[in-house]
């Protein structure tokens, strides 16, 4: 049977588009032109439709106020609270007993929390976090793993107007102490230890080496999660069950603006300085509550929806926390890898728990299909009735078969393209109306407007831009104004630049190419090549470094360093290994490079500058492009010859 489906996703890679399955059509949200054409005739009037199927304590009467772009304000005097939006007003129309998450932990542990103990839960952390004396609009930073109290600690500072900064659990304890610095955090909430794929590592022991240095941090507070011991500081730290067993269980929620900041995520940029992306309350609330309904066809009575993001990410803020919630949604948060405890897992539990619609990244189904068909074919499927992906350009082999053999060609497959700065999903198909064409995100959603505007490259591709402000589109870099309008809006206070090349095809599809910036996306994740060079020349030996991207199989794209070591140091394997475990030290693990490549000298420019582009052509073995501007032009030759001996 796996050989016959094998044949039938290479029979299918000929087919250009894929109309929506009549049953699906029928019975879906939206199955004709109507909402296009609605939000086409009148955007603001569509958005402040789309803002009123949430609770407001008070009522917006401004939907847009442009009068100093590119800084927009959304139904700006308008009060509402998020978690009241996620939990009470859930619990109120008698949907207590429904679960909002089925949490599966590594080892099999199952636990089904509902919207009333959801909402239990988070009263009494609001009220643990007042007691430590975090008020409206302290930041507090979260660095968990997969389990049910981060979200209890993200909707508890939504809860009293604190601001959340998560931090992916992946990341190394010195990425977590910048990004407390630079967003003043008072509180940090974080596990005693962290379990992954078996293994269990120490989580709060090893921030207490950095974690001295953040000013302005007054409490830690740690989640049991593994058991492990910790050394808890008596004047600093305290243990999650044992502030919430104190608190009041009564903590209502906190009307605030609609531009109150709801939270900071940082994400990576072209300098090495991370960027503070800021998302307020109402806007972004909005966002991810109508994207969430439409673009996955929700249906909440019937549906079991599993987006399979880390909650450190902005996927998992906007896809598996605040989307979900708004609309009361039931999902499966699982704490594990896709390969524990066997590489069948993700399809076991689909089984398990009959998932309806299943959102996940195209290397996570590059790697399943490397895995083989034979592991899904094992279990029942036939729950599952959408499928979704997000992160990074899917290839339509990768496309193909995740339609065939997860899907079992009954499945629309809606391809979302946004970033950490939209908020919220920009570019998709609605399933039961946009035949999908395998590679491309198709059209923008209603109320979106994008176009591509002439780059460098002269061809056909141009860069992808948002020409109105929409209501999740992030506020500003926090703390920093000057840098969102310079990296944003270089081409105009209306014209938001993505960063990121695209195609327009002739139905108006779009096709979206990569990065233009020296971001680099490996396996869905945003680094910047600036933050790994300087990881790599922190390192005693290394003079000089300089980072590209290769394409991969697997993870999209691949880091290869370049680097020059100071005198006296030798390459070695060892010396290898030991930068890449260095990088991965200091950033975390999905930094390490792929591939160091010993180099006597870089390519620069006569006044200096490193020149990228052509050690992107030596990296992926291309023909050289323009080499008049070198210096030294010999130095490529001699690069060449180095990368062959490291293979
Ligand atoms: O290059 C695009 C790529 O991911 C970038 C945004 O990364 P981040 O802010 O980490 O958010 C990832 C999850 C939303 C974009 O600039 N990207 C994201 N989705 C797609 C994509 N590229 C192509 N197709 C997509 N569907």
């Amino acid at each position: 049977m796996t050989t016959d489906r094998t044949r039938r996703v290479e029979d299918l890679l000929a087919v250009p588009s894929f109309a929506p399955p009549a049953d699906f059509r029928e019975k879906a949200l939206v199955n004709d032109e109507s909402l296009y054409q609605q939000a086409a005739a009148d955007r603001l009037g569509f958005w402040a439709e789309q803002a009123r199927t949430l609770h407001w304590d008070q009522p917006f009467t401004r939907v847009l106020d442009d009068s100093n772009p590119p800084f927009y304000r959304w139904f700006d005097d308008g009060r509402l609270n998020a978690s009241y939006n996620c939990l009470d007003r859930h619990v109120a129309a008698g949907l207590g007993d429904r679960v909002a998450y089925y949490w599966h932990g590594e080892e099999g542990e199952e636990r089904a929390v509902t919207y009333g103990g959801l909402l239990a839960d988070v009263q009494r952390f609001a009220n643990a976090l007042k007691d430590l004396g975090v008020r409206k609009g302290d930041v507090v930073g979260i660095y968990l793993p997969m389990v049910p109290e981060v979200v209890v600690a993200m909707l508890a500072c939504a809860r009293i107007g604190a601001v959340h900064n998560v931090v992916f659990g992946g990341y190394a304890p010195e990425a977590v102490r910048d990004r407390m610095q630079v967003s003043g955090a008072k509180v940090l909430v974080t596990s005693d230890g962290a379990r992954r794929k078996g293994r269990v590592s120490t989580v709060k022991d090893n921030l207490d080496g950095v974690l001295g240095e953040v000013e302005s941090l007054e409490k830690v507070v740690v989640v049991r999660v593994t058991g492990s011991t910790v050394a808890m500081r008596p004047d600093r730290d305290v243990w999650f069950h044992e502030v919430c067993a104190a608190a009041d269980p009564v903590c209502p929620a906190e009307p605030v603006e609609a531009e109150h900041p709801l939270f900071i995520l940082y994400s990576s940029g072209s300098t090495g300085k991370p960027k503070g992306i800021l998302h307020t309350t109402g806007g972004y609330l909005t966002g991810v509550s109508y994207t969430h309904r439409l673009v996955f066809d929700l249906h909440p009575e019937t549906d079991v929806y599993w987006c399979t993001a880390d909650v450190g990410w902005i996927t998992g803020h906007s896809y598996v926390v605040y989307g979900p919630l708004a609309n009361g949604t039931t999902s499966v948060l699982f704490e594990g890898a896709p390969d524990y405890p066997h590489k069948g897992i993700w399809w076991e539990l689909v089984e398990r728990y009959r998932v309806t619609t299943f959102y996940t990244a195209p290397t996570a189904i590059r790697a399943c299909m490397r895995w083989g068909a034979e592991l899904p074919a094992r279990h029942d499927l036939s729950s599952l009735r959408l499928l979704g992906s997000v992160g990074e350009p899917i290839n339509p082999k990768a496309w193909t078969w995740y339609h065939v053999v997860i899907g079992g060609e009954r499945c629309p497959i809606v391809d979302t393209w946004w970033q950490t700065e939209t908020g919220a999903i920009m570019i998709a198909p609605l399933p039961g109306v946009v035949s999908t064409k395998p590679g491309s995100a198709t059209r923008p959603l209603p109320g979106i407007s994008a176009d591509l505007v002439p780059g460098d490259e002269g061809d056909d591709s141009g860069l992808l831009v948002l020409t109105e402000p929409w209501p999740s589109m992030l506020r500003t870099l926090y703390g920093d104004d000057d840098r969102y309008v310079r990296t944003y809006f270089s081409r105009g206070a209306r014209t938001y630049l993505a960063g990121d090349a695209a195609r327009r095809d002739e139905d108006g599809y779009y096709w979206v190419l990569g990065r233009v910036d020296d971001v680099i996306n490996v396996s869905g994740h945003r680094l910047s090549t600036a933050e790994v060079e300087s990881a790599l020349v922190s390192h005693p030996e290394v003079a000089e470094a300089a980072v590209v991207a290769r394409p991969d199989e697997l993870t999209g794209q691949a880091i290869v360093a370049f680097v020059t070591l100071r005198g006296g140091a030798e390459p070695s394997d060892e010396l290898q290994t030991d930068l890449r475990d260095h990088v991965a030290a200091r950033i975390g693990k999905l930094a390490r490079p792929a591939q160091v490549v010993w180099a006597d000298e870089l390519p620069k420019t006569r006044s200096g500058k490193i020149v990228r582009r052509l050690l992107r052509d030596v990296a992926e073995g291309r023909e050289l492009g323009d080499v008049t501007t070198l210096g030294d032009a010999g130095v490529l030759d001699r690069l060449r010859s180095q990368l062959a001996n490291t293979g």
